[in-house]
This record gives C-alpha cells, structure tokens and sequence, in this order.
C-alpha cells in the first residue's frame, strides 16, 4: 500500500457511452402492423441505459427499387433522411414482417441503397406475421447482411399471429415471454456492438 495515496480522493471511473442502436421498421404497407411491433420494442429499450434507439421507418423515405451510382436530387434527397442515422449507428434491430414467405421489397430497397453502413455492425431482428411469425424473412435476411459484412445475432423475438396478440391500444396480451426474448437478443446485440466498437477503434475494419 502507498502510505502517501489520498485514500479520499474521488475515484475516477469513465463508463462507455450507450450504444446507438438503428430500430428499422421494415414494412411501408398502408395499414401496416409493424408500428404497433416497434412501439412494444421502443418499450424495451427505455428499460435499459446500455442501448438508445432511434427509429429508421420506411415509411417515411421513398427510395426507389431502382439503384444508381448518381442519383436525381430527389432520391439524393430521401437517402439524406436515413444514410445518416444508419451510418451512426453500432447496431441495428430490424422489424420484418413476412411477405409471401420473405421480407418486404422496402425493406430490400433500404439495404441495397446502402453498403459500407452496415460492415461490421451488428443485427437483430424482430418479426412477425401469420403463422410462421415472420421466421422465414428472417432466415433470408442473415444471407442478406452476411454478404454485407453484418453479424447477425442469434437470438430474436417473433410474433406468430401477431395482430391478435395485442390489444387494441397495442398492448401485448401476454408479455412475459416477448418481454424475456427481447431481453436475451438486446443482450447478445448489445455485446456484439460492444465488441465490435471496441475492436475498430484499434484497427479499422477491413485494414
Ligand atoms: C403481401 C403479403 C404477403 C404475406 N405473406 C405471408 C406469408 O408468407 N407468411 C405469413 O406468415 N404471413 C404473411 N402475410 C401476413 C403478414 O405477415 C402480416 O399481415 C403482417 O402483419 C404484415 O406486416 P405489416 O402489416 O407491417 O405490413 C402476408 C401479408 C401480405 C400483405
């Protein structure tokens, strides 16, 4: 022990700053569900002081199908609603509904438009729709962000049915089980964002 430490000084400990996490909503359809899905998981982030989240809708940007290496003003235009928020994220949570047994072409869209803002980050995903809860635009979507150079977490939440599992104010009927999942996979995507943070600050992706 230094007998000449001053036991009473304050102790300087710097906590990491939270993790800025992307939350897409994936589906752009007129009388969509999925705002009723991203309320219930902006709930979840608000338990936390690891993560913040900030919402990327696709419905609020018109990107067209069609890609360009030099876009019109006014396609330039919407990218400069989103590519930002994308780009400063260290992690995504993707909301996929299931269309016709993959995921929507907004969605689609959203990812193509885009590339380095997605290496080496990670992603999670919650679905939903009829039966299968989504889980098959799921799958499709790891091959997707794997050519990206994404890390896709394990574990996700899905809503099989998911209109007749909330209510009419959008409260989940039964929550505890969406509530633990959706525990589990902000937990692995907040260790993956952790990780990989830590690990690009000492030598950049790629390099
Ligand atoms: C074009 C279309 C195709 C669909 N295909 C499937 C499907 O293959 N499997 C499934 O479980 N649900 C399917 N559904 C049901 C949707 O997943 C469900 O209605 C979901 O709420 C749609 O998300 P949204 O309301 O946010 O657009 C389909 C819905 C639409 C509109």
């Amino acid at each position: 022990m230094n007998p000449t430490a001053d036991v009473s000084a304050p102790l300087s400990v710097s906590f990491p700053a939270p993790l800025k996490v992307a939350v897409i909503v994936g589906s752009n359809r007129e009388g969509r569900f999925g705002p009723v899905v991203a309320d219930w998981l902006l709930g979840r982030f608000r338990e936390r002081d690891d993560l913040t989240a900030e919402v990327v809708d696709t419905a609020d940007t018109r990107l067209p199908t069609a890609l360009s290496y030099s876009p019109p003003p006014e396609v330039t235009a919407e990218l400069a609603k989103v590519t930002p928020k994308l780009a400063a994220a260290d992690a995504f949570v993707v909301l996929t509904p299931e269309y016709n047994h993959s995921f929507p072409a907004s969605l689609k869209a959203l990812i193509d438009w885009h590339y380095e803002e997605w290496r080496a980050k990670p992603v999670a995903f919650v679905s939903y729709g009829g039966v299968s809860g989504g889980l098959r635009a799921v799958e499709q979507l790891r091959q997707v962000f794997a050519e990206l150079h994404a890390v896709t977490v394990r574990d996700t939440v899905s809503f099989h049915n998911a209109g007749a599992s909330f209510d009419d104010e959008g409260r989940h009927r039964d929550p505890a089980a969406p509530d633990a999942a959706a525990k589990v996979m902000l937990d692995q995507l907040a260790w993956w964002a952790s990780a990989l943070r830590d690990a690009k600050a000492v030598r950049p992706y790629g390099s």
